[in-house]
C-alpha cells in the first residue's frame, strides 16, 4: 500500500483549548486590539512599544506552565511518527509552538513564531523567551508576519500542495489568505479535503469531508480513522 500525503493546515482553534485565545470569537484577540496597531508594519512604524507590548504580553502567556499541547497536537505528532515525517507536513498559521512541544516535526510557520525575533538590519532570526524593549534595542521586531506581508516558505507550501493527496484544515476560520485559498488547490490536486473544526468556516462549501466539534476530540478520532 502506498502511503498517502498528508497536508494539515491549522489555525488558532487547535490550541484553544491549550488556554491560547483565537482571533475571530467573541473575547478573541481581534474585539481586545485593533489589527491595524499591533498586526500590521505601519502600525509598527507608527508606535513600536505598543506593538512589543502585545506580542511581549502573548510570548509570556505562552510560556506560561498551564500552556500546553492537548490531544489534537499530540495525535498530529502521532501521525507523523506512524507514517514518517515525508508524508506528513503541518502548515500553521499559529504563532505558538504547541505543535512542536507535542512532538511533530515536519512543520511550516507560514505566519512566523512568537519565540523568535528578527533583526531588521541583518535578517537574523534568533530564539527569544523575554520582552523585547523597542528602547534599548530598535532593530528587533517580532518574528511575526503582519497583514500586507508575505507569508513564509510560500514555494515549500505550493510544492506541499501539488502532491498531496489529503488536506486537512483544523480550527481556522478561513478569513485569512493564502491559508483560506489552499482547499481550492487541494480540490484541483483531486486530493480528499476535510473540514475539522469547531463551527463552518467560510470555506466550509469547498470541503467533502466536515466534522465539527472540539479539536481535543475530534482530530484524534479523525486521525485514528487514516492509521
Ligand atoms: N476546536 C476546534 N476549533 C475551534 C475551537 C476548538 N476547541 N475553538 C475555536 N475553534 C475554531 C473557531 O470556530 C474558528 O473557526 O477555530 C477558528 C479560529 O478562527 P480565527 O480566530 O479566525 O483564527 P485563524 O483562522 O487561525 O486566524 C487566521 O488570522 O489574524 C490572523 O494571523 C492571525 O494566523 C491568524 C489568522
Amino acid at each position: 500500500m502506498t502511503i498517502p500525503k498528508i497536508v494539515i493546515l491549522t489555525g488558532a482553534g487547535i490550541s484553544a483549548e491549550s488556554g491560547l485565545s483565537t482571533f475571530r470569537a467573541q473575547n478573541g484577540l481581534w474585539e481586545g486590539y485593533d489589527v491595524n496597531d499591533v498586526a500590521t508594519y505601519e502600525g509598527y512604524i507608527r508606535n513600536p512599544t505598543a506593538v512589543h507590548d502585545f506580542y511581549n504580553m502573548l510570548r509570556r502567556k505562552l510560556q506560561n506552565p498551564n500552556v500546553k499541547p492537548n490531544a489534537a497536537h499530540f495525535a498530529l505528532a502521532e501521525l507523523e511518527q506512524k507514517l514518517g515525517s515525508e508524508h506528513v507536513l503541518i502548515i500553521t498559521q499559529n504563532v505558538d509552538n504547541l505543535h512542536e512541544q507535542a512532538g511533530s516535526k515536519n512543520i511550516i510557520h507560514m505566519h512566523g513564531e512568537l519565540l523568535k525575533v528578527r533583526n531588521e538590519k541583518t535578517g537574523q532570526i534568533i530564539d527569544y523567551f523575554n520582552d523585547v524593549n523597542y528602547q534599548q534595542n530598535k532593530f528587533i521586531r517580532p518574528h511575526i508576519v503582519w497583514f500586507g506581508e508575505i507569508p513564509l516558505q510560500m514555494e515549500q507550501i505550493y510544492d506541499a500542495l501539488s502532491q498531496v493527496d489529503y488536506f486537512i484544515s483544523i480550527g481556522t476560520s478561513g478569513n485569512v489568505y493564502p491559508a483560506a485559498g489552499f482547499v481550492q488547490i487541494a480540490n484541483q490536486m483531486s486530493a480528499k479535503t476535510i473540514e475539522l473544526n469547531l463551527e463552518p468556516s467560510l470555506d466550509q462549501s469547498l470541503f467533502q469531508t466536515k466534522i465539527y466539534g472540539v479539536a481535543s476530540k475530534i482530530v484524534p478520532n479523525f486521525l485514528a480513522t487514516l492509521i
